[in-house]
């Protein structure tokens, strides 16, 4: 035919048709093909997205290229790839040109995508700064821990880590094979672990959130229910408990992921978040994800049966959550400011006679921090007033059965009479409050003066993460 396979470009975009296909295919190791028509308007709406994604591809020197073919004009082309509509995405692999794959995410996703496809789709991680490093970089981190020796990272548990890492763009994952992470973070077998960013309750950096099975569930990061086995791992009679823990584990794939946790080692951290000591152990909680819900036997059964059917019951809504409540501060009266803990909530708050006014806090969350002496002088103000109280509870201490707090700090009011509640949205400064009070729960519609700059709604803290740092994968070694 004599036609040239000279390859143009527009925007880094290679332009192809039927005389330089085949050269583009084994020039490129990666190459995303858009098959389009012109008159296409999504195709003309993805075309800015596709030369934006093409040019930053070609700016990091990937291996990675993107190309279009007019399929309207290239019919042989667009024969034998099958194309029925536009556009059709493509991505041939190798100079592969008999299976490419489809790629139907969003135009925003396609430089990730292909990143992942071009280099490792996780980041090897080689010591324990750089692990750190990656795992404070962003909210939520996937690290997969393989001793791959001298099997590379080839080893099949690692290479389904790769291939899931390759599709769940959403996340962020590093890989790691050295001794001493695995030490660092009390791992012994391959384990996949998901790292949840924490401020507060254990200093910065990351908390490892749950260990995942290797095998190819990462998706274990959705499972709804933690069970979790507390245990003193020196302790060689309690190490035995973990038979019956597994064998429970078998009816509740998907559902339930069961997780061994040392309370002598990382897994001490997470304690607080149950009410427990080390001196606990062995013991055993089911925590719902969603809402931070934790159940507890009556009388802890180690027997694979007795995990069961309390897991069974537990998901049938047989069993109450176990609401953790501090004791109450021998002050706890005495000072402007009540201080509320679980077991004695109702009691004041819900007293009939009283209008309540409740700060739900952390200790850890700044933006309690900031409005602390603002509550203060609001108590302060009202010290004398009979039918007023002003209230606080801590809320990572202190649960309550009908009430849920969702981010740090909520103001409830429960005023005198029965039955009502009311989140309080204003600004948080004492004449505000002082206001709400007076008018009985409620703000006054005020029209803002005109030279007024209003504040913007004050950010929240959001609660904390449910399981911190040192998940014993051990219940994991399948
Ligand atoms: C490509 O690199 C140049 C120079 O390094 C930079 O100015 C430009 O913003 C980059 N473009 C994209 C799309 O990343
Ligand atoms: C293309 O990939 C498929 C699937 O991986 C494989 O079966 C086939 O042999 C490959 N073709 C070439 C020419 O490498
Ligand atoms: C764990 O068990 C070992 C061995 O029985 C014991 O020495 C140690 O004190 C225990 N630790 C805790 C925190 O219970
Ligand atoms: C919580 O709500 C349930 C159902 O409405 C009710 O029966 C129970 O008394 C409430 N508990 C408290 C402490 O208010």
């Amino acid at each position: 035919k004599g036609l040239s396979d000279e390859i143009k470009e527009e925007d880094n975009v290679l332009v192809l048709h039927e005389h330089n296909f085949a050269r583009a295919l084994s020039e490129n190791q990666l190459l995303l093909v858009e098959f389009y028509a012109p008159w296409c308007g999504h195709c003309q709406q993805l075309a800015p997205a596709f030369a934006q994604a093409a040019t930053e591809l070609r700016n990091e020197s990937s291996p990675a290229r993107l190309a279009k073919v007019d399929a309207t004009a290239q019919t042989a082309l667009a024969n034998e790839f099958g194309i029925t509509s536009y556009p059709t995405l493509k991505l041939f692999r190798d100079g592969n040109r008999t299976h490419p794959l489809a790629y139907t995410g969003r135009a925003v996703g396609i430089v990730r995508w292909m990143q992942r496809r071009a280099g490792p789709s996780a980041t090897l991680l080689q010591d324990t700064d750089t692990a750190a490093a990656f795992v404070s970089s962003q909210d939520l981190v996937v690290i997969g821990f393989f001793k791959v020796g001298w099997g590379g990272w080839g080893l099949d548990s690692a290479q389904a880590f790769f291939d899931v890492a390759v599709e769940m763009l959403d996340l962020t994952f590093g890989a790691a094979e050295a001794a001493e992470l695995f030490q660092a973070y009390g791992l012994s077998a391959d384990t996949v672990c998901l790292f949840k960013k924490v401020r507060g309750w254990q200093g910065s950096g990351g908390a490892m959130l749950s260990p995942l099975p290797t095998s190819n569930q990462i998706f274990g990061a959705k499972i709804p229910h933690h069970m979790l086995l507390f245990l003193n791992k020196s302790s060689s009679e309690q190490l035995s408990l973990r038979d019956g823990f597994r064998a429970a584990a078998d009816g509740f794939r998907g559902e339930v992921l069961f997780v061994v946790v040392d309370v002598t080692g990382h897994g001490a951290d997470v304690l607080p978040f149950f009410g427990m000591t080390p001196d606990d152990a062995p013991t055993l909680r089911l925590v719902k994800m969603d809402n931070n819900r934790k159940y507890q036997m009556e009388q802890d059964d180690f027997s694979a049966s007795a995990i069961r059917s309390f897991i069974q019951a537990v998901l049938d809504g047989k069993v109450k959550p176990h609401l953790l409540s501090a004791e109450p501060p021998e002050d706890w009266n005495t000072r402007p400011v009540k201080v509320l803990v679980g077991k004695t909530f109702e009691q004041v708050a819900f007293d009939e006679t009283k209008n309540v006014f409740v700060k739900f806090y952390a200790p850890w969350c700044p933006h309690c921090q900031a409005m602390a002496a603002a509550w203060e002088e609001l108590a302060e103000r009202y010290k004398d007033r009979e039918d007023i109280v002003i209230a606080e509870m801590d809320s990572t201490a202190n649960e309550l059965e009908n009430i849920t707090i969702h981010g740090f700090p909520t103001l409830h009011y429960f005023p005198a009479g029965p039955g009502r509640k009311v989140g309080y949205k204003g600004t948080r400064d004492v004449e505000t409050f002082s206001k709400f009070l007076e008018n009985g729960g409620m703000l006054p519609e005020e029209p803002p003066p005109v030279s007024e700059v209003r504040d913007p709604p004050s950010p929240q803290d959001s609660p904390q993460p449910l399981l911190g740092e040192g998940m014993d994968p051990a219940g994991w070694e399948r």
